[in-house]
């Protein structure tokens, strides 16, 4: 589903391109955490699979708040770089808030801005974030409807959970979102037809927690210490009781990156008056 969204996504960048409309993506990493290096990576990669111009700005885990501030700064007002991501999290000692607070909202391609947070509330947006908005793509190629369904999303994070939770009522489903000081996690679980965890914590939601043909979204990425892979729902007991189940990994994962290509062909055409 990713390659085939990336193949149409490479037809939009080359026709934009054609019109002079040049897509560029500022990747910003601080520090040297290697989960960060492995999504940096991939997301570069994407961008030269699709034609796009990347741009990476590593800096080390020293970097001063001001440092990194001044380098938005210059990013906002590059005419070249379309959209900038600032890899989370970020090491000690920065402000999350502050930074992703400075990208200018139109080049938000992350959706992490405030003003982009407000308006997918309201339901009007240019940016959805990236994850989120993977989910509901391989919900809809999938042919799942979503109206009048119960949704239970397990995590409030305010890149996957929050979101999440206004993209599915957007469409109509009936949304419960859980966390750690949810009473009974299993009796919520147990009513989702469609189960969205992004939780991190590895294997947390078992076949058992599961309705019989629930459709099961798998966001967490947690490695183990024998080094395998895993999400945060137990694979072998969920697909058992699943009528569909994403894999960790291969799953959540390639769709987030095809969305962040997504967005930054959109801040291209949103900033070319710039
Ligand atoms: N860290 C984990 N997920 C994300 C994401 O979608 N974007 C950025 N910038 N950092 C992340």
């Amino acid at each position: 589903m990713s390659a085939r969204i990336k193949a149409e996504l490479k037809e939009e960048a080359d026709k934009l391109k054609a019109q002079g409309i040049m897509p560029g993506l500022a990747v910003v990493i601080v520090g040297d955490d290697p989960a960060s290096r492995v999504y940096v990576n991939n997301k570069k990669k994407a961008c030269c699979e699709l034609g796009i111009l990347s741009e990476e700005y590593a800096l080390p885990a020293e970097t001063s708040e001001e440092e990194l501030l001044a380098l938005i700064d210059k990013l906002n007002c590059d005419n070249k770089i379309s959209g900038i991501l600032v890899q989370l999290p970020l090491p000690k000692g920065l402000d999350e808030e502050k930074v992703i607070n400075r990208i200018n909202p139109k080049k938000d391609v992350d959706a992490f801005h405030p003003v982009n947070v407000g308006k997918i509330m309201i339901g009007n947006y240019d940016f959805v974030p990236c994850t989120p908005a993977g989910v509901m793509e391989l919900i809809a190629e999938s042919g799942i409807d979503i109206s009048g369904k119960e949704c239970v999303i397990v995590g409030r994070s305010n890149i996957v959970g929050k979101p999440m939770s206004m993209l599915l009522l957007h469409k109509n489903g009936t949304v419960t979102v859980c966390h750690s000081k949810t009473r009974d996690l299993k009796e919520v679980t147990k009513r989702a037809d469609i189960l969205v965890v992004a939780v991190g914590r590895p294997e947390f939601i078992t076949g058992e927690m599961i309705k019989e043909g629930a459709v099961v979204i798998d966001v967490g990425i947690n490695r183990l210490e024998n080094k395998k892979l895993v999400g945060d729902v137990e694979f072998e007991s969920a697909e058992k009781v699943a009528s569909a189940i994403t894999p960790v990994p291969g799953g959540v994962g390639p769709m987030t990156i095809a969305m962040l290509m997504k967005n930054t062909l959109k801040a291209a055409i949103v900033n070319k008056e710039n």
